[in-house]
């Protein structure tokens, strides 16, 4: 058993047993398997070291109630891989490999899912990149498919805890006709130096208006807008440079069990003042609540000691079905055996 501090756990990387990894070459993929190495060695010409040819994803592995260990909807990941794929002209997955490599790096780290109870998970982060050399700019003709896990907690520190935020005019994260809608690597180095500003001035985490108007919310660097209105709505960008969320889509359809109305529409800047409740989520940051948002000399203030109701029936709702406390109602597990 590894040495793991499991109840202190933030997001950072920590080596484990192994990794899978298939291979692309002569239009055809290999049948992943497990690699004991961190390392990977690749030409020096390879397309995603020269033209940012790479996909990834991120999905998490829960050890449930009942000691079984089960992963959150990857099936909407590898669609969303495929999608990225397809952009940015890499070769697509076919799920006997996508679905086959996440289940053979869960099941062969299976000693790195933290405990139930402590509030951990294992985070699983796919990575398909080119590896073919290249010199003028154009797709490769080999690529390398990675599956490696990190038990991880919390994004954010504290958790549940209000984060505050910060919209910074001179930055952008997506172009309005680019690549904001697909998760590839280059969108987070275009985010590095507004995220790093940002956290020498005291705020965790960005919000990016749309921006061609400036008019329109869009996302966080890291996960999707959510806000409650006053009465009791559930409200999400509906934007075409930002990534659809799986947690997004799985809360919106819990929100709707619920009872709660669910509105997924352009939203206007002006309008998040008035907002009851502001919360971030994605696999990462699950729902982060948001205390406060600030715009230039503005601060639009929400609770900042503790997370709104609504948004925590909802946290506790989609983490009771991912730690196996509540049914899997949607069918959303697949158990590792
Ligand atoms: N938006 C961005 C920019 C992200 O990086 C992520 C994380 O994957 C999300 C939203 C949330 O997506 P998901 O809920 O599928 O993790
Ligand atoms: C995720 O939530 O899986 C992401 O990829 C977000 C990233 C900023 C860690």
């Amino acid at each position: 058993m590894p040495k793991i501090n499991w109840s202190n756990l933030g997001f950072e990387y920590l080596p484990t047993a192994c990794h899978v990894r298939s291979t692309f070459k002569n239009g055809k993929w290999s049948r992943p398997a497990l690699m004991r190495t961190q390392n990977i060695t690749m030409n020096i010409a390879a397309t995603c070291l020269h033209y940012g040819q790479a996909c990834f994803e991120g999905l998490k592995a829960f050890r449930c109630k009942d000691g079984k260990v089960r992963i959150f909807r990857p099936h909407e990941n590898m669609r969303r891989m495929n999608d990225t794929a397809k952009y940015i002209h890499c070769a697509e997955l076919p799920e006997e490999v996508f679905i086959e490599a996440v289940r053979k790096a869960v099941k062969a780290n299976m000693d790195y899912v933290p405990p139930y109870g402590t509030g951990g998970s294992m985070y699983i982060r796919p990575l398909l990149i080119g590896t073919g050399p290249k010199i003028g700019v154009g797709p490769s003709d080999q690529y390398d498919f990675i599956v490696l896990v990190v038990p991880v907690g919390a994004y954010y520190k504290g958790n549940i805890k209000p984060v505050d935020s910060i919209i910074l005019d001179d930055y952008d994260r997506a172009a309005p006709q680019g690549t904001g809608h697909v998760k590839m690597g280059g969108n987070y180095a275009a985010g590095l130096h507004a995220n790093i500003l940002a956290k020498k001035m005291g705020f965790p985490i960005v919000l990016y208006l749309d921006s061609k108007s400036k008019q329109y919310v869009d996302e966080f660097g890291t996960s999707n807008f959510i806000g409650i209105t006053k009465d009791s709505k559930y409200v999400t960008p509906d934007s075409k440079t930002i990534l659809p969320s799986i947690t997004n889509k799985s809360l919106m359809q819990l929100a709707k069990d619920m009872g709660i109305p669910v509105e997924r529409r352009p939203i206007a800047f002006k309008e998040i003042a008035n907002f009851a409740e502001v919360g971030a989520c994605g696999t990462a940051v699950v729902i982060t609540p948001i205390g406060r948002i600030v715009h230039g000399s503005r601060s639009m203030e929400y609770d900042r000691k503790k997370c709104g109701p609504i948004l925590k029936k909802l946290y506790d709702e989609l983490t009771g079905i991912q730690y196996g406390e509540i049914p899997d109602r949607h069918n959303w597990l697949m158990e590792v055996k």
